[in-house]
């Protein structure tokens, strides 16, 4: 088969929905969660998908008639707020309150423009008030919408830390929390809402991330900000995706779990949608295969079984994925640039362990970066890995992070968090990253076809991996640190 039309697509979202995302879209059950309104949090990896259910859910409701705006926060965003807002401890103020309440106050000064943008309509009835209130306080704002959160933030802090007397301290603050300067139109813009509804969605907060305490208040005031236009406007919904290692760093937001856990919907995948996620696209790109069901779309592209390693193509591929559409798309991707230059169709192994260096090398590099703030200096843990065989016995793993820890196998200067640390503690946490997986004993349920026994954390919730016997490098990894099958024949990979 001609292999020349085939297009995987691209492999971000914001370009994909050029490429026709729109056609060869997966409509996750994470999508179905946050589309009729039961979410309003994606919690996700990166590259796991939360910018696609945007970008369609966009498109269809703009479809439909609705206003979406579109808030991703420019890359700066985070250096701005810590060069303009003074530290907490300099005035005892929470600064998490504060970013709610200029949270709120931008989206719906936000909201008001983008309605305002309707023309002569606003202008007349109940509307018109948004209309005045607009032109005598927001002519400039379109430009960057973040400076008015600042300058809300800003507000505030100037009665918090600023020498007014405590009476008119407590009168303004309480006038900027409760939003009194655009509270009372609220009912109005309710009204107009009702006649056409609102979305917000609110993206790339991680983009210019700096772990600063700045950065942390401001993603969580606008969860809270988030909770409460949902409650109070009806017609105006609010949607943030956030990456998973964000959430997790931001203690006041799962301190709180309790509070948002209703709210938010964390991405998953397993082996059978992701072929799905390939099977669309190879589908869309190429018309004789538009009505073959996904296996056999994937087999006239790859290799059902691959030579010398008698495995099954597919299961070879998504094997070197953590479970995320971007890797799985990367590496098809990688892979048939590779039989276009070979001239080799379909895709069998010799094609795919070309393509796989080049991408083995960009994940490792990748995780690691991700990780940058959790766990600094994670590249030089993974070389420690190198050239060894990718299987170990629990005694084996053990040894080695010892050495980890111990300083014996240097590792970078910024990777100072393993230093002096229980090998345990090393070992859970390279699982945790999807470094390693682990040997599961018992009837474990986990998102994996049977047979197979070592599990990640995208496989599977929690493991006890204390009595964890055996452990290996997960597969996408181990092309890139050249590491070795050992003795006795991998037992699966
Ligand atoms: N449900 C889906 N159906 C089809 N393709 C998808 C789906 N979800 C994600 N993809 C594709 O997977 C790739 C990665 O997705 P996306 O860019 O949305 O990830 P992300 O979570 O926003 O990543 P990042 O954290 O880097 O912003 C894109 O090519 C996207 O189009
Ligand atoms: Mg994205």
């Amino acid at each position: 088969m001609d292999l020349s039309a085939l297009d995987f697509g691209a492999p971000a979202a914001e370009r994909d929905i050029a490429h026709g995302l729109i056609d060869y879209f997966v409509e996750s059950q994470a999508f179905q969660n946050v589309a009729t309104g039961k979410k309003s949090v994606i919690l996700g990896n990166r590259g796991s998908g939360k910018s696609a259910i945007f970008k369609v859910l966009a498109q269809r409701e703009k479809a439909a008639g609705r206003l979406v705006l579109e808030l991703s926060p420019d890359d700066y965003s985070y250096e701005i707020l810590t060069r303009s807002l003074a530290r907490e401890a300099q005035g005892s103020w929470a600064k998490h309150g504060a970013f709610t309440a200029a949270w709120k106050y931008l989206i719906y000064v936000l909201v008001m423009k983008g309605l305002a943008k309707d023309g002569p309509r606003l202008r007349t009835g109940d509307a018109a008030r948004i209309y005045e209130y607009l032109r005598d306080n927001h002519q400039d704002i379109a430009d960057n919408p973040i400076s008015l959160l600042v300058s809300y933030v800003k507000r505030i802090e100037g009665f918090k830390i600023g020498s007014y007397e405590a009476s008119l301290k407590t009168r303004e603050l309480d006038r900027l929390y409760k939003l009194e300067e655009i509270i009372n139109l609220l009912p109005a813009l309710n009204a107009v809402c009702s006649k056409r509804r609102v979305l917000v969605l609110v993206d790339e907060l991680d983009r210019g991330w700096d772990a600063s305490e700045d950065a942390k208040s401001f993603v969580a005031g606008l969860f809270q900000a988030c909770i409460g236009i949902n409650q109070n406007s009806p017609d105006v919904r609010v949607i943030v995706s956030l990456r998973r290692e964000l959430y997790d760093s931001i203690p006041s937001l799962y301190e709180d779990a309790q509070k948002y856990r209703d709210m938010i919907e964390t991405i998953g995948w397993d082996e059978r949608t992701l072929l799905q996620l390939v099977a669309n696209r190879i589908r869309h790109s190429i018309t004789d295969l538009s009505v073959a069901d996904d296996a056999d779309a994937w087999n006239h592209v790859f290799a059902e079984t691959l030579n010398y390693r008698q495995a099954k193509s597919f299961n070879y591929i998504v094997d070197r994925t953590l479970y995320r559409p971007r890797e799985i798309i990367q590496f098809c991707s990688d892979a048939h640039a590779e039989s276009q230059r070979v001239h080799q169709s379909p895709i069998d192994y010799q094609v795919i362990s070309n393509a796989e260096l080049v991408y083995s090398e960009g994940r490792t590099k990748d995780i690691a970066a991700e990780y940058r703030f959790q766990f600094p200096g994670l590249l030089s843990v993974f070389e420690v890995f190198r050239g060894r065989t990718y299987a170990f016995d629990r005694d084996e793993l053990e040894l080695l992070c010892l050495g980890i820890c111990t300083a014996e196998y240097r590792t970078d200067e910024e990777a100072k968090w393993v230093l002096n640390q229980e090998p345990d503690f090393l070992i859970e946490t390279l699982w945790s990253i999807g470094f390693l997986r682990a040997q599961a004993v018992g009837g474990i349920k986990a998102l994996r076809r049977s047979g197979s026994s070592y599990l990640g954390p995208h496989q599977v919730a929690n493991l006890n991996l204390r009595n964890t016997q055996r452990f290996h490098v997960h597969p996408m990894f181990r092309a890139y640190l050249a590491m070795k099958e050992g003795r006795e024949r991998a037992d699966d990979d």
